[in-house]
């Protein structure tokens, strides 16, 4: 249901560069919508739906957070704390995102343009979903 990228990293001593593109095995979808998150108040905790069809690249380009990902029998904590690692999730799967330092920046890359109905923001819901699709 997700699977951990490490992207390339260009360059070493004079800084570095990471080129994503889409339709890749970095990216492998079409990119309709990008978006961050950052100046996350201090002990919050976000996200808490999952997505019917949307896939996602969930990249921490400054500072670090942690990802939960739950498909309701494994609950997975990934710790996000390198721009060149990426979690692609290609499933419905539940998650939470927290842990957010104050320099945070979280880039999320998606496969659809913004739709309220394509979430399952009830964590029963996610999981009668689960049931009765076929994923
Ligand atoms: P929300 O889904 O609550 O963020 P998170 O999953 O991180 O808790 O989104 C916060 C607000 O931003 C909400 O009002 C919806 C809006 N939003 C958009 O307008 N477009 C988007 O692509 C996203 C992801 C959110």
């Amino acid at each position: 249901m997700y699977q951990i990228i490490n992207f390339k990293v260009h360059g070493e001593h004079d800084g570095r560069l990471i080129a994503l593109e889409e339709m890749s095995a970095d990216v492998p979808f079409e990119i309709k919508r990008i978006y961050y998150i950052y100046d996350v108040r201090d002990g919050l905790r976000r996200g808490f739906h999952a997505h019917k069809k949307l896939k996602q690249l969930i990249i921490c380009v400054r500072g670090s957070c942690k990802i939960l990902l739950d498909d309701t029998k494994n609950r997975d904590v990934i710790e996000l704390n390198s721009p060149s690692i990426g979690v692609y999730i290609y499933q419905p799967l539940w998650r939470e995102m927290y842990d957010f330092t104050n320099d945070c920046v979280l880039l999320v890359l998606a496969s659809e343009h913004y739709n309220t109905e394509d979430y399952l923001f009830d964590y029963k819901e996610y999981v009668r979903y689960l049931g009765a699709a076929d994923v």
